[in-house]
């Protein structure tokens, strides 16, 4: 059932585990050096239906219209990808990070195959609640210092006083850090 993926076949390899359910996602690109667009985009999960619908998704986004840049790719949020789909059920957040994580850890495998060193960027901080501007970061922290639930996360970083609509994504965020520390 799982054939050989031919490695040679493509520039950018990706691959991210979750700690949140065990499972993990694979993907290779093939990047056109000369315009560095995405032409193909090859993946394989071993996670559940949701991750092979956000990651069948995403595989179609950026490769239509002639491939979106690396840049484009990566500027890709879970949340464009979840509004393509159709909506994803908050439980099911961490399946769609899961393959938005593993785009960026193929660009950056390019970058660093193509030596384009200055263009390798860590994980970036992403921002959960626009009202109270608490990143994933802080939600990371928070659940570090000892948080163990939405109601002390939020005594500690004010998440979703002012916008409950959040309040599902940090559910999620908290279980995926304590899992992935504890
Ligand atoms: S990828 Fe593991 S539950 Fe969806």
């Amino acid at each position: 059932m799982t054939e050989k993926v031919d490695e040679t076949r493509y520039n950018g390899i990706g691959k991210v585990g979750s700690p949140a359910c065990g499972d993990e996602l694979r993907v290779w690109l093939k990047v056109d050096s000369q315009t560095e667009k995405i032409k193909e985009f090859h993946w394989r999960t071993f996670g559940c239906g949701s991750a092979i619908a956000a990651t069948s998704i995403t595989s179609e986004m950026v490769t239509e219209n002639g491939g979106m840049t690396l840049e484009e790719a990566r500027k890709m949020k879970p949340q464009d990808i979840i509004i393509r789909l159709g909506g994803l059920p908050a439980r099911k957040i961490h399946c769609s990070v899961l393959c938005d994580k593993a785009l960026r850890d193929a660009i950056n495998d390019y970058y660093r195959r193509a030596k384009q060193f200055d263009k390798i960027v860590g994980e970036a901080s992403r921002v959960v609640d626009p009202v109270s501007k608490v990143t994933d970061h802080d939600i990371e922290q928070a659940v570090k210092d000892g948080a163990r639930t939405l109601e002390v996360v939020q005594q500690k970083t004010k998440v979703g006083i002012g916008n409950p609509a959040c309040l599902p994504a940090v559910e999620e965020l908290i279980k995926f850090y304590i899992e992935k520390y504890f």
